[in-house]
Parts: C-alpha cells; structure tokens; sequence
C-alpha cells in the first residue's frame, strides 16, 4: 500500500488529501501536535522539533505534503528528510505574487492583475527571516522557502493556492452564509455582493496532490477552483445546499464575507491542468465546509 505523509495533518488540507487518497488505496498518516476527533489516530510531533520531524518522516514514504513550511530554515530542515521520499509537495500560497505597482494580497492596497495570474507572475522579494505571521513577512518568508525547495533539486512540487476551502478551515469562507442560513434568514443583507474572489477548494488541492505523486518533479502550481464566484454566487451555493431560500439584499452596512474584491486576483491553472488537473466549481465543492459548519454548529 502507497504511503503518505501530511504535515499539518488535522487542518483544512490535511484532511481533504486524506479522504481524496484513503479511497484511492493509500495509507495517509496525519501529523500534528495534538489528537482530536475524528483523528484519534494522528501522529504525535511538532514540525519544527527537528528529531520529531525525522522520527516521522525518516522513514520514508511514496509521498509528502507539508503544510508547515513557511520559511528557509522551515524548508532546509526538510531537505535532508527527502531522500527517501518519492514526491514531496509543499503548500505555498497567491500571497507571493505582485502585481504592477508591487502590490501582493496583504498588501493595504489592493492588488490589480490585468490577466489571469501565471507561475511566471513577479513574487514579493525572498526573506531568509522567520517573520512568517506577520501580513508584510508572510509572502517574502514564503518565497524563501519556495527557493530553498526548488533549488534543492528534488522533486518538491510547490502548490500556490488562493483562499483555502473545506472541512476543517480556520477562517471558513461560507461561515457567514452558513450562520444565516441556520437562523433562518429570509432577507441576507451582503456588502458589494459583486464583488468575487478565486477561491481554492481544498478537494482540488487534494486532486492536484495525487496527481503529483504520480508525476513528482520540481516545479510550481498554481491551484485554485474552476470559477471565480461573487458574494452573491456563493451565498447562492449555500443556500441551496442547506436548502434555504432568501432575498439578497445589496447593503453596504450588510455582511462582509472575508474574501471578494470588486476585480478579482485569478489565478491561471494551465500548467496543473496539463498534469491532467480538472478543478471542480466553487458550488460543487463548498457543501464539504458546510456540511462540517453546520454540524459544529448543530452539536453547539
Ligand atoms: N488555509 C488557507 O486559506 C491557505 C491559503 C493559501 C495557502 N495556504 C497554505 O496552506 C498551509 C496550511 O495548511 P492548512 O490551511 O490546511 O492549515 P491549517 O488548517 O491551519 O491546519 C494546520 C495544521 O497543522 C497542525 N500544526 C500546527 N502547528 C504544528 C506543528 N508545529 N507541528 C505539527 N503540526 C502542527 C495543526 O494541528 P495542531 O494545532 O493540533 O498541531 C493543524 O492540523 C500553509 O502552508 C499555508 O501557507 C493556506
């Protein structure tokens, strides 16, 4: 049975590459610092504790996604792990691209990309620092660490992705919609309900993840859904998952979902579509954060 290895296991990614793969026949090992339901059988390890990240990845396995390397240091202290690894891939994020006027999404103006947004887009410049948390050092950590990986020459796919998606998410991006939808809403007032973003679900990632494993190389992918939807697209989606109708109402004194611009940062997905990537749309993928919102929010 293939082996895979998640780092940063019980998050958003995590968990999609799990149930993307587990039904594909492979083993999938979940790490993260803390058990929890439903994980009860996570690997116990901090990914920064250089023994405990070579006690769970010195083994070896078929494949590796790391969704904790965020600086240099994080990145080299991976690279010696690799050798006995058949495909690595490593999250990175559209946060490194600028635009024209050097602007990147944590910048405080906003971005403006003329055209749907290539591997080949100018990044924010690398730092070798650890100022990963902050919205200035995020991008500039990031790029270090994509350096560092791509520089190495193995075989380390680098995953640029928008605004994550799914089960498990820190900042859901249908939690709004969600939480109306539940209280029974049958107006939903919503701030610039154009507005739109390119989002990522976690199961495309999930998708582009096996399709490395099959094809490891050094290289980097954007990742990111098939559609751009509005604000009002997307509480659309909700809605009609849960079942629920409402009037959208354009407020600007409404809700303010975290995500949407009036012009959208789009991300181009050609060079993962030519390893066979077929992203699903925003609709076809946003029940899986859903369904695990609304239970959350049942067992409350
Ligand atoms: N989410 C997004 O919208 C988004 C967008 C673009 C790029 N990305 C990239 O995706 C990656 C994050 O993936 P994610 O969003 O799935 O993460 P996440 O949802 O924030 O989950 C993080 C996971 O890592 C574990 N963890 C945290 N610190 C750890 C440590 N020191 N050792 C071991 N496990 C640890 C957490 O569990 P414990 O706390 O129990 O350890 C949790 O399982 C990052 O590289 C980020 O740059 C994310």
């Amino acid at each position: 049975m293939r082996r895979a290895i998640v780092l940063g296991g019980t998050g958003v990614v995590g968990r999609a590459v799990a149930a993307w793969l587990r039904p594909r026949g492979w083993r999938v090992d979940l790490v993260a610092r803390t058990p929890r339901e439903p994980f009860p059988d996570v690997l116990v390890a901090d990914r920064y504790d250089p023994a405990a990240l070579r006690a769970v990845v010195g083994g070896g396995a078929d494949l590796l996604v790391d969704c904790l390397c965020y600086t240099a240091a994080h990145a080299s202290a991976l690279l010696p792990l690799l050798t006995d690894v058949g495909a690595a891939v490593v999250l990175s994020a559209r946060a490194v691209y600028v635009d024209d006027a050097g602007h990147h999404v944590n910048s405080d103006e906003p971005v403006s990309f003329a055209h749907p947004v290539t591997e080949q887009q100018p990044t924010v410049a690398a730092s070798g620092g650890d100022d990963f948390q902050s919205r200035c050092g995020y991008a500039a950590c990031k790029v270090a660490a994509e350096q560092v990986l791509l520089d190495s020459g193995l075989p380390v796919s680098v995953l640029r992705a928008s605004k994550i998606h799914g089960a498990g998410s820190a900042r859901p991006v249908s939690e709004v919609f969600v939480a109306r939808a539940l209280a029974g809403n049958a107006v939903l007032r919503l701030a610039h309900p154009g507005y739109a973003d390119h989002l990522t679900a976690a199961a495309n990632v999930a998708q582009l993840v096996d399709l490395v494993a099959a094809a490891p190389g050094a290289r980097i992918l954007n990742v990111a859904d098939a559609d751009v939807p509005s604000r009002a697209a997307a509480a659309g989606a909700v809605a009609a998952h849960l079942g629920h109708h409402w009037k959208v109402r354009d407020d600007p004194g409404g809700d303010q979902p975290s995500w949407g611009q009036p012009r959208p940062m789009v991300l181009d997905t050609a060079a993962a579509r030519r390893l066979g990537f077929r992203p699903q749309r925003f609709a076809r993928t946003i029940g899986t954060e859903i369904d695990w919102l609304a239970a959350a929010a049942r067992s409350r």
